[in-house]
């Protein structure tokens, strides 16, 4: 019997493996850049964090998450997103006391028992970030203009913002009953019935085509902002313009967790199928009260590091190098060639290792013939061959494998050299 990973997850296996962690540093740079710190959580945490902090009728809470008792019978949760741990964090440890905004980024595993398809996982993997206790329409901005540098400082050209505002506590009342009234006049299914009643937002994102031909007419959070939230949106549009981001209004952008105020938005690619977005965000004002802390107006965003890799897939932004070789692990390969010269190349790769020239061997007694081709799948630009001969010179042979190019180098000086040819 073999076993396979389970149903909505994958493997990621060099030298795809490599991409990936490229991808999810380059989408943080930024972040970085702009004084945000790195926080960690566990991977699981008390249920209750996430129905209350995501919101009890989200398909996320409703459907969607990895529940379970430990041996002590506490009801656990593997993370289905990362906003609620990190207000958490926040709280439990103070952090909030302090300067404000907390400004904090991480990455890391996210659970969803999704209908698995391409793009959509059970398992995937968010970058995210969160500015917390600060309610000023440029921290969201920032955010935005942060999440577009992430994407860009990849090369890709194809992702989209849509922008949106949801409005607050004073505004969103009235125009969930406006809606409310709108949905019980439409010829709708008894469970998008009872969904009015809970949660009238979630089902202006209903994807059927029956249904979305009903609510062309549907009332729309932006007409019913007050003069402060709109007053708010408006200088968030007007900062993410002047700072040269494009983004589109999108009246109709309903995010999928209930803990949205005011800004929400939503990075799409075209290049996905169905599963378009590639990252999402917004304010989340009163998160931290619904979690029992104090006021403390937020905002963040989390961006999909395994449909960003599919973005990139569908941009031809992948490709290996020249010679359509993956990049490789290592710069240098070493070949020996008899046991005093297997012994010497031992100790060669690990000097150069610890110059800072990656390196790797031949393993395990291949002939000539088995090493040169472990050199050439190993994607190395160089690879080093030691004979018994050429020890007995004090000299190595140095093969560019790009062009085939070999010559002799005195052992004494081979790490200066290769470091030299490979900086
Ligand atoms: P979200 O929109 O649920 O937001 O997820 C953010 C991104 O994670 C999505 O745009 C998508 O790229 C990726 N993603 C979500 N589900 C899957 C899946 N099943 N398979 C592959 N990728 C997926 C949040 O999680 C919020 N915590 C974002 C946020 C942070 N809002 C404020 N701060």
């Amino acid at each position: 019997m073999s076993f396979q990973a389970p149903k909505g997850t994958f493997d990621w296996l060099p030298p795809r493996s490599e991409q990936i962690l490229a991808v999810r540093e380059a989408l943080v740079a930024p972040v970085r850049r702009a004084g945000y710190g790195y926080v960690e959580t566990p991977v699981f945490e008390d249920t209750q964090l996430f129905a209350r902090g995501v919101g009890e009728s989200t398909d996320i809470v409703s459907k969607e998450m990895y529940t379970f008792p430990d041996k002590a019978g506490r009801s656990l949760t593997l993370r289905p997103e990362g906003t609620a741990s990190v207000v958490r964090a926040v709280l439990q440890h103070g952090l909030h006391n302090g300067q404000l905004p907390v400004k904090l980024w991480y990455s890391g595993s996210q659970f969803r028992y999704e209908r698995a398809q391409k793009g959509r996982y059970r398992h995937f993997w968010q970058v995210g970030a969160e500015a917390l206790g600060a309610e000023d329409p440029a921290l969201d901005a920032e955010l935005v203009v942060l999440g577009a540098e992430g994407f860009a400082e990849l090369g890709l050209t194809g992702v989209r913002l849509l922008l949106n505002s949801l409005g607050d506590k004073v505004c969103r009342p009235a125009y969930r009953a406006a809606l409310q009234e709108f949905l019980r006049g439409l010829d709708l299914d008894d469970d998008t019935r009872a969904r009015i009643d809970i949660n009238p937002l979630r089902v202006l994102d209903d994807k059927r085509p029956e249904v979305r031909a009903q609510l062309a007419g549907a009332p729309l959070v932006v007409d019913h902002l007050c003069a402060a939230c709109k007053a708010y949106h408006e200088e968030v549009r007007s900062l993410l313009t002047a700072a040269g981001v494009a983004y589109e209004d999108d009246p109709r952008l309903v995010r999928g967790l209930d803990y949205y105020t005011r800004t929400t938005f939503e990075f799409v690619h075209d290049g996905l199928g169905s599963q378009s977005a590639v990252g999402g965000g917004g304010r989340y004002d009163g998160l931290s009260e619904m979690l029992g802390g104090p006021p403390l107006p937020s905002v963040g965003w989390a961006l999909g590091v395994d449909r960003t890799f599919l973005a990139m897939e569908a941009e031809g932004l992948l490709s290996g190098d020249e010679q359509g070789r993956a990049p490789g692990l290592v710069q240098v390969y070493g070949v020996a060639l008899g046991d005093d010269a297997r012994r010497r190349m031992f100790l060669l790769v690990d000097e150069l290792r610890r110059a800072g020239v990656s390196a790797d061997m031949a393993f395990g007694g291949k002939g000539l013939k088995g090493a040169m081709k472990g050199a050439d799948r190993s994607g190395a630009r160089f690879a080093l061959i030691l004979g018994e001969r050429d020890l007995a010179a004090q000299a190595v042979q140095v093969k560019d494998l790009t062009t085939a190019e070999q010559t002799e180098v005195p052992l004494a000086q081979v790490v200066d050299v290769l470091k030299g040819k490979v900086q």
